[in-house]
């Protein structure tokens, strides 16, 4: 169905979605401001905990398979490099005025493209009035780490085409994924689940309820996730999480998605997230609490 896919914004997800393009076969021309994320992008993709040298390590690839794939994937600064794609996915920072102001930008260049925004939970109404097409904008919402996760979260803003919400849906399910489709409202269906969970695990931790072992154990035997909050969290990274629970309360003034002070604290003292998928970062809950993470020892456990 798309050919070429646009990524802008080369952070965590979009090295992630970058790399799960390019194995499906499909060209990829990612766009950063950044230099340095783009360069940590490709490492990442390369060399990084759900890289293409693992495939190699594992026997899933061959070495000649990962250059093919690499080979697929150019990165630039310039936004004109995504000027022949048919499908751009954006992914900077979760904020609103960041999101308008770059989807504007792409629109312009990449005109008559399909825009899917990979926002965790903001309007894609709001964000479809920075496009030329609306019709053709939706949130095409993958999780991290998109490369292995099956899940995608498809959301229908308010004008947009049903027909093309059907055929990327059924695209998709070709690529090997499995996508919902859910209709625009903050936080969307997974979000406004996942992040009740993560605010009330770290008020739990605020209170010294249990340390986050504990709490994620609890969740991970006691309801079946194969990941509790706490680490998910961390894997999300915490100034994303926490910049998502920001654009939650200003989209809907509800004190529900205040971030927990916590959470505020640890990104101010430079606590990013799990140093293995964030580059610069001190650590995330579980290196501020001296831990391991609960799905190792549960590894270690049988
Ligand atoms: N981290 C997750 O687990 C996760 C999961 C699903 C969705 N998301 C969503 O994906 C988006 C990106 O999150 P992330 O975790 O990859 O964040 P990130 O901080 O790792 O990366 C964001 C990237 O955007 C780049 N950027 C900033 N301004 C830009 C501009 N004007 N033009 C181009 N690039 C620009 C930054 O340099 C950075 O590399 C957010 O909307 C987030 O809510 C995140």
């Amino acid at each position: 169905m798309f050919e070429k896919i646009g990524v802008v914004g080369f952070g965590l997800m979009g090295t992630q979605i970058a790399q799960f393009f390019a194995q499906q076969g499909l060209e990829v021309v990612a766009v950063d401001v950044d230099e340095n994320a783009l360069k940590k992008g490709m490492e990442a993709i390369k060399t990084g905990r759900f890289g293409l040298q693992r495939l190699v390590e594992k026997g899933k690839i061959s070495e000649e398979e990962m250059n093919d794939i690499l080979s697929r994937i150019t990165t630039s600064t310039q936004y004109k490099s995504i000027e022949e794609c048919d499908l751009i996915i954006e992914a900077v920072f979760e904020n609103i005025d960041l999101k308008l102001k770059v989807l504007k930008e792409a629109d312009s260049i990449a005109e008559g493209a399909v825009i899917g925004s990979n926002t965790s939970s903001i309007s894609i109404t709001k964000l479809s009035s920075a496009v030329s097409n609306p019709e053709k904008f939706l949130g095409i919402h993958f999780f991290n780490p998109a490369q292995i996760q099956r899940l995608v979260e498809l959301i229908r803003g308010l004008l947009t085409d049903e027909k093309l919400i059907g055929e990327i849906k059924e695209w998709f399910i070709k690529l090997g994924k499995v996508p919902i489709v859910v209709n625009d409202s903050p936080g969307f269906a997974t979000s406004r689940l996942g992040l009740i969970l993560g605010k009330e695990a770290m008020l739990m931790l605020q209170e010294g309820v249990a340390t986050p072992q504990d709490i994620d154990i609890g969740m991970m035997l006691g309801y079946g996730y194969s990941m509790g909050p706490i680490e998910t969290g961390d894997l999300v990274g915490l100034d994303t999480r926490l910049r998502i629970y920001e654009a939650m309360y200003e989209a809907t003034k509800d004190p529900k998605w205040a971030p927990p002070k916590l959470l505020v604290q640890l990104v101010d003292a430079g606590y990013l997230g799990d140093p293995s998928v964030k580059p610069g970062s001190k650590g995330g809950v579980y290196e501020y609490f001296g831990q391991e993470r609960a799905t190792q020892v549960l590894k270690k456990l049988g």
